[in-house]
């Protein structure tokens, strides 16, 4: 069967170029048990738009083939001897991900950064969310244009809200102009967030990545030292199977992950008070257990959330007392717990 998968590996082509994978070197060792065939991938240059495309053709040319169910993809990345720089003045970078898109991601990392700012830290938020910027509404600072540092015009000034010091390309761009910008600039914007904003001194730096395994995690995995990925994902499986995906890459970057927050967990009817487990429960508690990392509590299914959201006002501002404002401060304290055992 294996002579099967590499013909068939054969036709594959390498993104970008003529050769098949095969010949393009990048296909390791190939392994079948139990009808689920691994194949590793040992990528020589870190090429997110290339793992994207691979990680769909390399299982659609297999999958047919008989005796295989499934299509375990290895990626192996290239190794660089240079540690990605650790920013002097950002005492611990967390950056929120997940593999599903919708799964709240940009609502924990306000709420996250809200609570982290009310313990008394300095808290910087980092949009690197390029197509979709979503923190200039969340944040209530819609339509708030950046300005240059003055102190020095190198640099841009942050915007403050909430006692958080934020930075989004939605604060750049006209709203609703679509961005239609591909990998190399995502990197750049990424870069200049990173370093050209005047941050001054932090102590959390909270990034909120977009959805996937794509160019700005691995972007800003090479351009400084990342503290903690925080996994974001709701209970049911589907996610739970992009969580674990994006749970790899993080580990594939180096970057440490301080755990799983599970979003969406349950609903509990305001007026009857059921609790109904909308898209399951305990899925995020049960991956982080499998991969042994710290799992940081769940947020249930609020409307408080979805319209602090959509109007600015996170809850963890508008309603601080309330059993999310809680969930995400306790959150954030299992966090700083996971950073300084680290
Ligand atoms: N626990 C919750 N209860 C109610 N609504 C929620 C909850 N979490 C998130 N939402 C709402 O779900 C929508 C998606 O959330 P959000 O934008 O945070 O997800 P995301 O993972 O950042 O999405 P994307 O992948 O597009 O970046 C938003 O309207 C948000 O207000
Ligand atoms: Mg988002």
């Amino acid at each position: 069967m294996i002579d099967k998968i590499k013909e068939e590996l054969g036709k594959v082509f390498y993104p970008g170029k003529t050769n098949s994978v095969i010949k393009e070197g990048v296909i390791g060792n190939i392994s079948i048990d139990d009808g689920v065939a691994s194949i590793e991938l040992l990528m020589k240059e870190d090429n997110a738009n290339a793992i994207q495309i691979l990680q769909k053709s390399i299982p659609s040319a297999i999958k047919n083939i008989e005796g295989v169910k499934d299509v375990n993809l290895i990626i192996n990345l290239p190794k660089h001897d240079q540690e990605p720089p650790k920013l002097q003045h950002i005492r611990y970078i967390l950056a929120t991900t997940s593999g599903k898109g919708g799964v709240g991601k940009s609502t924990v990392s306000v709420n996250l950064a809200i609570s982290l700012s009310k313990f008394g830290y300095k808290v910087g938020l980092l949009d690197a969310d390029i197509y979709g910027p979503n923190i200039p509404r969340m944040m209530g600072i819609e339509g708030v244009p950046v300005a240059l540092d003055p102190k020095n015009k190198d640099k841009i000034l942050p915007i403050v809200k909430y006692g958080v010091k934020i930075i989004s390309i939605g604060s750049m761009i006209p709203k609703d102009a679509a961005v239609i910008w591909r990998g190399p600039l995502i990197n750049q914007v990424i870069k200049q967030f990173l370093n050209d904003v005047t941050w001054d001194e932090l102590d959390f730096l909270i990034v909120d990545l977009p959805p996937g395994t794509g160019d700005a995690q691995l972007t800003l995995a090479q351009e400084a030292k990342v503290s903690g990925g925080v996994i974001v994902t709701t209970p049911q499986t589907v996610a739970l199977d992009d969580a674990a995906k994006a749970y790899d890459f993080f580990v594939k970057l180096k970057v440490p992950v301080v755990g799983v927050i599970e979003n969406m967990s349950y609903f509990v009817c305001p007026k009857c008070g059921y609790k109904a487990d909308i898209f399951s429960h305990g899925g995020g508690k049960t991956f982080a257990q499998k991969v042994k990392i710290p799992f940081l509590g769940e947020i249930p299914i609020d409307i408080q959330i979805r319209e602090g959201g959509d109007e600015g006002s996170p809850v963890s501002v508008s309603n601080p007392d309330s059993v999310v404002a809680k969930a995400f401060a306790d959150a954030a304290r299992s966090i700083i717990e996971t950073l300084k055992n680290a």
